[in-house]
């Protein structure tokens, strides 16, 4: 099983601490968002997990193995976006990739057959062959994320990987990042937007002021902090009436409101922990109203958030 764990993991810059002993272990094929303000220290602990930077105390395992002392072992299984680099202009995305992997020791014989993969999985097919220079900062953001992929890791570590992008540059990369938790693979995504984490992560570990405040998963983490009071929304594939909405979904146990957001996004309120929201779920899928989704309300983990990020100001 893939995993990243950080024992003390400590960066001191002169007094300053950029990063205050972090312990914190994630095992399995997931995605797990990395979630913080400027500044929090999220960028560092990322650089120590590719021995960009060196810990000043402590230490970072990928996959069991010490980054800083068995570099080259650790780093076989990781594929990292921290610095986006420069993609040259004059070169096709096939010719990027294909130097990037000489550049990373791919053999030879492999290569041509790994830059397809990538190149399918992240569903370049289609402009693999043009050249570079023109294309939307999304496109660009998909080659790195494609270069990042190139020695099969099953570890994948992203620094907000949809930072620059425009709304659609950035729903696009979401939905590639989501993609790339079919292939067995962790992920670890550094990002300060909240309803991008809830979108795209099963977990989050939340960081701030170089302090580790939180790691689990998402709906842990919402109930856990949001007073008993919690949110949730659900999708559903026809419309729903107004009525059938007051009548029938607010009045189920422990249900405190319902509403509709469009016709077919409704948010619903209750009291309860996770078990009540188990049954919650099960009592509105009964309804027939045609659920298609399921999730905690970002606004909710948004409160929490901020909860937690005011409380160690
Ligand atoms: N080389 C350095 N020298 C001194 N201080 C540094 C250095 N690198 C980072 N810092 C400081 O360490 C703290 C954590 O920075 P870091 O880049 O890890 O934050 P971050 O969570 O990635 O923030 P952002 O969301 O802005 O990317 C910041 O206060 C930053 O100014
Ligand atoms: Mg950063």
């Amino acid at each position: 099983m893939p995993s990243i764990e950080a024992v003390n993991l400590t960066k001191q810059y002169g007094a300053f601490t950029a990063l205050s002993d972090l312990n914190l272990k994630i095992e399995g094929t997931k995605c797990v968002g990395f979630l913080g303000p400027n500044g929090a220290g999220k960028t560092t602990a990322l650089k120590m997990f590719t021995d960009l930077i060196k810990p000043t105390k402590g230490q970072a395992l990928i996959n069991g193995v010490n980054v800083h002392t068995h570099k080259k072992k650790a780093l076989e299984s990781v594929g990292t976006l921290i610095e986006t680099p420069e993609i040259y202009s004059s070169l096709t995305p096939r010719e990027s990739l294909t130097m990037i992997a000489e550049i990373r020791g791919i053999p030879h014989a492999e290569r041509k057959k790994r830059v397809e993969e990538v190149t399918a999985e992240l569903r370049m097919e289609e402009w693999i062959d043009k050249r570079v220079g023109k294309f939307s900062k999304g496109m660009k953001q998909r080659i790195c994320i494609a270069s990042a992929l190139l020695s099969d890791p099953d570890v994948v570590l992203l620094d907000e990987p949809t930072t620059g992008l425009d709304p659609r540059g950035m729903s696009e990369v979401r939905d590639i990042i989501k993609g790339l938790k079919s292939k067995n693979r962790l992920i670890f995504m550094s990002s300060h937007i909240l309803s991008e984490v809830s979108d795209v992560c099963d977990e989050v570990a939340m960081i701030d002021h170089g302090k580790l405040i939180v790691y689990d998963t998402l709906p842990h983490v919402t109930a856990k902090f949001s007073g008993g009071n919690n949110v949730v929304e659900v999708g559903l594939v026809r419309p729903v009436d107004t009525q059938n909405v007051t009548r029938n979904i607010a009045a189920l146990p422990d249900v405190v409101a319902a509403e509709k957001i469009t016709d077919k996004d409704l948010k619903i309120s209750f009291i309860g922990g996770l078990a009540v929201q188990e049954r919650l779920l099960s009592d509105i899928i009964k309804l027939n109203i045609g659920v298609v989704s399921y999730k905690a309300a970002s606004s909710e983990l948004e409160d929490v958030y901020l909860k937690l990020i005011t409380a160690t100001l």
